[in-house]
């Protein structure tokens, strides 16, 4: 079926996807690692329309912007119509279940969604290096830079290494069972502005030890050897400059290692933490540990206690 003949059968279809949430770096891989979560995702509709448009409708209360180019997922979409010479366009509704600015790959789910549930509706015209690259134009709209360690483990699933965005090289790298906690506190932290506030230039003895860590967490995670994961869950780079922005950070860091976590940072550019664990006992007693920390704060939040999900955006059943 060539795409005029995909187009044509398509038109005036639709699919419902849902959309995984992401957490990028896996705390010593900035910008290059990331995985897919089973919860929370996002439930996306999107039907082909004869216009070479994008139609946004918002099916929750966040007030997203409803103009594509204003929209991640919307100049996905519009690069895929591009790339299509205009020949079709897409109805798109968005209900989002990973609260934006959360550090859970929100803008990833909406931009990713949007491009893998248009993709099976033509039939996978596009490879998914071509889908991840429509899907970085959402991040530079979110945060002012193309990275692809949320889009990446969204549209592959599981845990995948972006070694360069420029070609584009990304490859997924297997993993043990791991079960994954996450504290959301409610307070803003912009991946823009935590962006800024990193250094630019870095000391060659913390480089060595980040590569170190890198190196130990994509081969333990290869070997399933805990051990080296949990050695490997350092940031001498990232998480030194970050942490300051996120109430209880260091506390709920060590009181999770104490209840048995294997390690764990900030998910993303934050505000969330993550914590990994090897079994769901351990990781539910984490989020007891995290419940415990920030309910005395006031500051509102949200635990999830989730596994790797290793499809990536799938069709709704
Ligand atoms: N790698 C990006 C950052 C992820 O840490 O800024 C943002 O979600």
């Amino acid at each position: 079926m060539n795409i005029d003949e995909a187009i044509e059968a398509a038109t005036g279809q639709s699919i419902t996807i849902q959309s995984p949430g992401t957490v990028a770096n896996m705390v010593c891989g900035f910008d290059i690692l990331g995985m897919a979560l089973n919860d929370p995702f996002d439930i996306m509709t999107v039907k082909l329309i004869g216009e070479p448009t994008v139609i946004i409708h918002n099916a929750d209360d966040f007030g997203l912007p409803t103009d594509p180019q204003q929209n991640v997922a919307g100049v996905a979409l519009l690069d895929m119509i591009e790339r299509l010479d205009n020949k079709t366009g897409f109805e798109i509704t968005i209900e989002k279940r990973i609260m934006p600015g959360s550090g859970i790959g929100s803008s990833a789910a909406s931009s990713a969604g949007a491009v893998v549930a248009a993709n099976r509706l033509l039939n996978h015209f596009f490879s998914n290096d071509d889908l991840v690259q429509m899907a970085m134009l959402g991040e530079k709209l979110a945060s002012g830079v193309k990275h692809a360690d949320n889009i990446a483990p969204c549209i592959y699933g599981g845990v995948t290494l972006i070694r360069s965005i420029l070609p584009l090289d990304i490859i997924s790298i297997p993993s043990p069972p791991l079960f994954v906690t996450l504290v959301h506190p409610q307070i803003e932290v912009r991946t823009e502005d935590a962006r800024q506030i990193l250094r630019k230039q870095i000391l060659l003895k913390d480089a060595i030890k980040q590569w170190g860590n890198i190196a130990g967490l994509v081969t333990g995670l290869m070997k399933s050897d805990y051990d080296l994961i949990s050695r490997s869950l350092e940031d001498v780079l990232i998480e030194p400059v970050r942490s300051i922005l996120i109430p209880a950070f260091a506390e709920v860091k060590s009181k999770s290692m104490e209840a048995g976590a294997l390690g764990g940072g900030i998910s993303g550019s934050g505000p969330s933490i993550f914590m990994l664990s090897k079994d769901e006992a351990t990781a539910l007693a984490v989020e007891k540990t995290m419940q415990e920390i920030y309910t005395p704060t006031g500051i509102p939040f949200h635990t999830h206690v989730t596994t790797v999900n290793t499809k990536g955006v799938k069709p709704m059943n």
